[in-house]
């Protein structure tokens, strides 16, 4: 008798997909703006090009578009009230440098060749804060393996966490990487948001069990 087959791919690395009822304003913006700034990864990459994984609800992402006008800046995300959310920033704002996927970000980092961006944002992941839920957990070894091929040499990441456990096994899994180098030289440089930081919704609710941390590296 055979064993019947395991459905397999990645683990689902986030939680609900949709909450409350989208506003008529921005569900109409999902109708007529996401698909023209939808990410095509056949687009090609003429410009600095950053991504932020999991944006939530895109004030840090719009915020850095609009300091950044000469930055691409690729978003995923696969909330749709989040990208609803996102989406209202990005018009309010009049930002034309936001390309958005609706989905999960490791397809967009699958799509993207060696070298591509010059900065990745993980701004407070779903923190599956319960052992047995640790492996759903987006900063897995294969994870950091594909973050660290899309950076160009030189190229930034920075992680950010309020939960104690996520830090310490995301630092050990950063600094395992032989292509990424920890820029911190001293404890204000994780505790002390960096200076080009923004805050955001989910750092504001305190929800974790520590200060949040920062974690910066450098691609070697
Ligand atoms: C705790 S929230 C933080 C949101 C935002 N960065 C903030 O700090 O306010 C984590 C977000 O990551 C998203 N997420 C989880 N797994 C993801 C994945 N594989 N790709 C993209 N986004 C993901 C979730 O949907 C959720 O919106």
């Amino acid at each position: 008798m055979s064993t019947p087959q395991q459905p397999h791919g990645p683990l689902r690395t986030f939680g609900r997909i949709k909450s409350r009822p989208i506003k008529p304003r921005q569900a109409a913006l999902l109708e007529t703006l996401l698909p023209k700034i939808a990410f095509d990864p056949a687009e090609p990459l003429t410009s600095e090009t950053w991504l932020e994984i999991g944006f939530g609800g895109g004030e840090h992402l719009a915020e850095q578009a609009a300091r950044h006008p000469d930055v691409r800046i690729i978003g995923a995300e696969p909330f749709v009230n989040g990208v609803a959310s996102a989406l209202r920033h990005i018009d309010e704002r009049g930002v034309a440098n936001v390309r958005l996927h609706q989905g999960d970000a490791r397809e967009v980092l699958a799509a993207l060749p060696d070298g591509a961006l010059s900065r990745i944002f993980i701004l407070f992941p779903d923190p599956w804060p319960k052992a047995r839920h640790n492996k759903r957990r987006l900063i897995q070894p294969e994870v950091v393996t594909e973050l660290a091929r899309v950076l160009k040499p030189g190229g930034r990441l920075r992680f950010a966490t309020d939960w104690a456990d996520y830090a310490n096994r995301a630092l050990e899994m950063f600094i395992a990487s032989p292509h990424l180098r920890w820029s911190a030289g001293e404890a204000d440089d994780w505790r002390v948001p960096p200076a080009d930081h923004v805050t955001t919704r989910y750092e504001e609710k305190r929800l974790g069990d520590c200060a949040p941390v920062f974690l910066d590296f450098e691609r070697v």
